[in-house]
Formats: structure tokens, sequence, C-alpha cells
């Protein structure tokens, strides 16, 4: 079987999610599955032509925003709107729930618009809470397992 390809797209802005992305390339790279973590800095949509699953992770600033280095590509998704119904993603967020009204958002944003593209999410979206003292980096390992089981079950499905 062809190796599974995943591209982890980061949104950081203090290096946590950069961390838990660290993490899940370690936890699944192996014969099977080949994984490449790319900073969303510099990135604009025509990173969602490459082959492979996209799983975001990112954080949520502001007013439930998405992180500075996630800005460009956002935004060149709003204004380009290129059709995604071959693009396949997971989102893993991270935020605080302090943040009542914007838990998450920097998820949220990008799950809607992937969504509104066409794009075909698998498994839910995590949502992350800082103030729950469960450690990012060790519940992202744990989820990106399933969420890659999650993904190699729609490969073997019929279309
Ligand atoms: C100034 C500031 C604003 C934040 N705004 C939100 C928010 O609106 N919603 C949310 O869920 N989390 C918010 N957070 C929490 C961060 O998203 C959370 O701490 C996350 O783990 C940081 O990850 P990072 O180091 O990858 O940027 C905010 C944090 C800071 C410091």
């Amino acid at each position: 079987m062809a190796a599974t390809k995943i591209i982890i797209l980061i949104g950081t802005m203090t290096g946590t999610a950069q961390l838990c992305a660290q993490e899940m390339e370690l936890a699944l790279g192996d014969d099977e599955t080949q994984v490449e973590a790319l900073l969303m800095d510099n990135l604009d949509v025509s990173v969602f032509d490459r082959d492979g699953a996209f799983l975001i992770c990112t954080s949520t600033y502001g007013q439930g925003d998405v992180p500075d280095n996630a800005r460009a590509l956002y935004e060149d998704l709003q204004r380009k709107r290129p059709d995604l119904s071959k693009v396949r993603y997971g989102v893993f967020g991270l935020g605080d729930r302090t943040y009542a009204e914007t838990f998450n958002y920097g998820g949220k944003r990008f799950d809607d618009i992937l969504t509104e593209l066409g794009a075909r999410r698998v498994g839910e979206r995590y949502k992350h809470d800082a103030s729950s003292g469960v450690l990012p980096e060790e519940t992202a390992v744990e989820w990106c397992q399933e969420w890659v089981s999650k993904l190699q079950e729609g490969n073997r499905a019929p279309a």
C-alpha cells in the first residue's frame, strides 16, 4: 500500500502548537506514514496543491483570531477561494476556555473556511484548553494516532 502523506500546518504565537506538531511528527512518521510539519509563515493557498492530507495545528489569539504567522494563509484562502474539494484535513486547535466567547476560534476559522471551500474534514476538530492542566503535546500524540486511523479507513473505503 502507498505511504500515507500528512502535512501539518502550524499556526503559533509562542510555540505550543509547534511543539505539538513536532510530537505528532515523531509519533506518526514511519514506513507507512510520511509526515512534514510546516510553519504557516509565508505559505499561500498553493500549499493545498500538495499531495497528502492536511493537519491544521493552530492556536488562537487576539479576539478569537488566528495567530500572526497564520494570517497570510488564512486571508489568502478568503481572498482566492480555491476549489479544495480534493483536500482532506483535520484540526488540532489550541486555546484557553478563559476566553469563553472565542474559545479555540483559530482552529474554528480554518475549519469553517476549508469546509466552505469544499474540503472534507476527517474526524472531529480537537479543542485543547490551556486552562485544563492537560499537556497539549501529550493529547496531540493520542489524538493524531486516532486521526490517522480514520484517515486510513477513509483511504480503504470505496469512493
Ligand atoms: C493575548 C492572548 C490572547 C488569546 N486569545 C485567545 C482566544 O481568543 N481564544 C482562545 O481559545 N485562546 C486564546 N488564547 C490562548 C492561546 O491560544 C493558548 O494559550 C495556546 O495554547 C497558545 O499556543 P501557541 O503557543 O502555539 O500560540 C490567547 C492567549 C493570549 C496570550
